[in-house]
């Protein structure tokens, strides 16, 4: 593992080996299954281009009206339970008692991205937000605390885990491009990232 410190976003290269990358696929399945990909509608009504679907009590939800964490799939069912595989994750990097209430799937296929955002639709932002990258590279654009300024980019591969606190944890970031199938961990491709949050 290598840790890079890009505009205090601590990047662990390489922090998952493949076989833990593989587990984590496998504790992942049952949680799609349960609660599948969809795809959110961002304010105005476009559709956004990653899928994605979470687990834990709560759960991030987009619609024609605006963000929000909710309780229930937009099917109606709760969401699954976090994958102990993945909270451990955050246990070892943390090390905070407080565990995280969502972890956030997104699915990007091919040509899918995620534009600049910050993450603020949570109560408290003295929690970090850990987030897991699976699959094929994705390049993670890191902008400033306010919209603008200078960005600065840098891969993300399968088994990466990012860590955003303190001063990152309102930077606006986003995913320009992933290059599609260049990792064979997901038989179909693509890149799954998942995010934990205290969301209260
Ligand atoms: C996110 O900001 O929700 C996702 C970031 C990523 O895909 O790396
Ligand atoms: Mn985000």
């Amino acid at each position: 593992m290598t840790l890079l410190r890009v505009r205090g976003f601590d990047v662990c290269k390489g922090y998952l080996e493949p076989a833990r990358q593989a587990v984590l696929i496998e504790a992942l399945r049952p949680v799609l299954k349960a609660a599948p990909l969809f795809s959110p509608k961002v304010r105005g009504g476009g559709q956004m281009s990653v899928r994605m679907t979470s687990a834990g009590q709560f759960g991030w939800y987009s619609d024609g009206s605006g963000y929000r964490y909710a309780e229930q799939h937009p099917k109606g069912q709760k969401w699954p339970a976090i994958p102990e595989a993945v909270l451990d994750i955050w246990r070892d990097l943390t090390g905070l008692e407080r565990q995280p209430e969502c972890c956030l799937l997104n699915y990007y296929g091919e040509g899918a991205r995620m534009g600049l955002h910050q993450d603020k639709d949570e109560a408290d932002f003295s929690f970090p937000v850990v987030s897991i990258s699976l699959g094929d590279d994705g390049l993670f654009r890191i902008g400033n605390r306010t919209r603008g300024g200078r960005t600065e980019s840098v891969w993300l591969n399968s088994g990466d885990v990012v860590v955003m606190g303190g001063e990152a944890r309102l930077a606006y970031h986003g995913v320009d491009r992933i290059r599609f199938k260049s990792s064979r961990l997901l038989p179909k491709g693509g890149r799954i990232n998942l995010t934990l949050r205290v969301v209260t």
